[in-house]
């Protein structure tokens, strides 16, 4: 899907210079905050992949995140397979993107978002000011969480999963063992403020099908995330 690491590298800088146009004075800030609320409640989740569908969010929209980071897994031994152990991921804010453009085309900008950002490491995307919404981890329980501070905080158990599209984003610069599932999770007790999150458009992530050494493997991915109250 890319010519070259640097259009790539090109076409990041225009993103993140619209990420960082975000604004100037806190009445400006509330003003587009506003409009992009609203805007943010004009936009349906994707939930349909081929003849699967995961279910149709019930809440109102929330937020929207783009995920970026690690599907967590281990091997026991050299052989066997790789176990599925959580994810890591830093939980970027799109809405201040969504400003100024149609629906069809935050739409589009949001679907193609999770593949660009994937071949970028965690910590070169940390370094610009995309503006951060939260953060998902696994408790010690082994419980998917996703921290959006004063936004909510969401315990989730997953309800929903289907496979993700066959052509979508293997791994970094298109090479991987595929990308990981879209799923629909909600609240397993304990949760404020959001009740319900879906993660689509998904690119990377999947395990090796076989372990190679005993050990832990992190994979990189990111997702969109839609997050309902
Ligand atoms: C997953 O990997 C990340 C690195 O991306 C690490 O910081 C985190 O502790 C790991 N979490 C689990 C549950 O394995």
């Amino acid at each position: 899907m890319f010519a070259s690491r640097s259009s790539v590298l090109l076409a990041l800088t225009t993103l993140l210079t619209l990420f960082s146009t975000i604004d100037a004075s806190p009445v400006e800030r509330r003003r587009n905050n506003q409009d992009s609320n609203l805007v943010l409640n004009q936009y349906k989740v994707p939930t349909t992949v081929g003849a699967s569908t995961l279910p149709t969010p019930t809440g109102t929209l929330k937020a929207i995140a783009l995920g970026r980071g690690t599907q967590n897994y281990t091997c026991s031994t050299a052989s066997g397979t790789p176990v599925s152990v959580g994810a890591k991921a830093d939980l970027f804010d799109v809405n201040p993107l969504l400003k100024s453009i149609t629906i069809a085309q935050g739409t589009q900008l949001l679907n193609l978002l999770p593949q660009f950002l994937l071949n970028f490491d965690l910590s070169l995307v940390q370094r610009y000011s995309i503006p951060v919404l939260g953060y998902h981890y696994f408790n010690g329980g082994g419980q998917p969480m996703f921290d959006l501070g004063s936004t909510g905080f969401l315990v989730a158990k997953k309800t929903g999963d289907i496979a993700a599209p066959g052509d979508a984003y293997a791994g970094q610069f298109g090479v991987g063992y595929g990308a990981v599932d879209w799923l629909n999770l909600v609240d397993a007790g304990g949760s404020t403020g959001i009740s319900e999150v879906y993660r689509v458009e998904t690119a990377g992530g999947m395990q090796p099908p076989t372990c190679t050494a005993a050990g832990p493997i992190q994979v990189q991915y990111a997702a969109l995330y839609w997050f309902y109250q």
